[in-house]
């Protein structure tokens, strides 16, 4: 049995770890950190000190949290030492991985749970360093893991059955959203969507047919609104008009077939990448990486917040 969870281990604290430290001491948990980085405190020190104040404008600080309960290890076993939960955010390297789970496992306390934030291994590959993968999952968020609330959960036959549960009420109690993967395929669920969008936003491009600019602002400015606050299927069953996703199948599904058949299959040629590069800097206007990055942010923090009526 596990015991509740009060610590967290994070092992690797590179742009997903560092943002995982950051939320988990924000809702309230004590953090050990590991990262073979000998600059890692300070740079994670940074990174939680700028999050504080994204994590405060979400509403996302509980009571009992502090910056300053984070302890920087030496060693990956050191990370597990008194954990009942660990987010591993190591390289994605399959290598990489396994010499981590070979330095982790024998530390473990009795029960705890070892998410991976993997984008794309699979888990069955990940499991074979486990000498018992019953409580290694997939725990997989998006980038920045303390600003987007995605967390998308998968294990397999070899997942203790409480395992998901327990760790979808620790992910929602640090504010985020869990989704359950129930059939291992590559690049899980939102990835997979946002492959699919994107394939046919470049072959749009290329294709002639609108700016980077134009298919950009068609995202932002029409459907991509609708997406943050329903899912494409829902979305879809209001637009029958109260007919449910049954009538609208009938009135646009062969509409949607014939679209289907004509959707572009993009290469990513020098040539497309650099008619991708020129509608970005059109589409940046003088706005660095810094400026763009942090408008994200704000907007990211403002849409959150007028979603949950705050
Ligand atoms: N960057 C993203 O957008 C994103 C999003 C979701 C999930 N992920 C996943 O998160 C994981 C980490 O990705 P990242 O973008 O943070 O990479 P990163 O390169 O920023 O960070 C990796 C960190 O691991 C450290 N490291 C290297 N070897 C190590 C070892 N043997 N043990 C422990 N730490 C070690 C590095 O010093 C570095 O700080 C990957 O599995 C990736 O697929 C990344």
């Amino acid at each position: 049995m596990i015991s509740p969870i009060n610590t967290v281990g994070i092992v690797g604290s590179g742009v997903i770890g560092a943002s995982w430290s950051a939320l988990f001491l924000a809702a309230g948990y004590d953090v050990i950190n590991y990262d073979p980085d000998p600059d890692n405190a300070s740079k994670t020190e940074a990174y939680i000190d700028q999050a504080w104040g994204s994590l405060t404008d979400l509403g996302l600080i509980t009571e009992k949290a502090s910056p300053n309960r984070i302890r920087y290890v030496d060693r990956v076993a050191d990370a597990a030492e008194g954990a009942q939960f660990i987010q591993e955010s190591v390289p994605e390297r399959i290598e990489i991985k396994h010499d981590t789970y070979r330095l982790l496992e024998p530390a473990l306390e009795e029960g705890a749970i070892v998410a991976t934030s993997s984008s794309g291994l699979l888990i069955k590959d990940m499991q074979a360093a486990w000498q018992d993968p019953s409580r290694f999952i997939l725990g997989h968020p998006f980038n920045p893991p303390h600003l987007i609330p995605l967390v998308e959960l998968l294990g397999n036959d070899k997942t203790a059955p409480e395992v998901l549960d327990i760790a979808a009420k620790f992910y929602e109690n640090c504010g985020k959203e869990t989704i359950r993967v129930l059939k291992e395929v590559p690049a899980h669920v939102a990835n997979r969507l946002q492959a699919a969008l994107w394939r046919e936003a470049i072959s749009l491009v290329a294709e002639g047919v609108a700016s980077v600019e134009d298919v950009d602002k068609a995202v932002t400015a029409g459907p991509g609104l609708r997406w943050s606050v329903m899912g494409p299927h829902m979305l879809f069953s209001l637009g029958s008009g109260g007919g449910g996703i049954g009538t609208f199948c009938e009135r646009f599904g062969p509409s949607f077939k014939t679209w289907w058949q004509t959707m572009g299959s993009p290469e990513l040629t020098p040539e497309v990448i650099a008619m991708l590069e020129q509608g970005i800097a059109e589409e940046e206007q003088g706005r660095d990486f810094k400026a763009l990055s942090e408008e994200r942010d704000r907007k990211l923090i403002a849409a959150q917040r007028a979603i949950k009526g705050q």
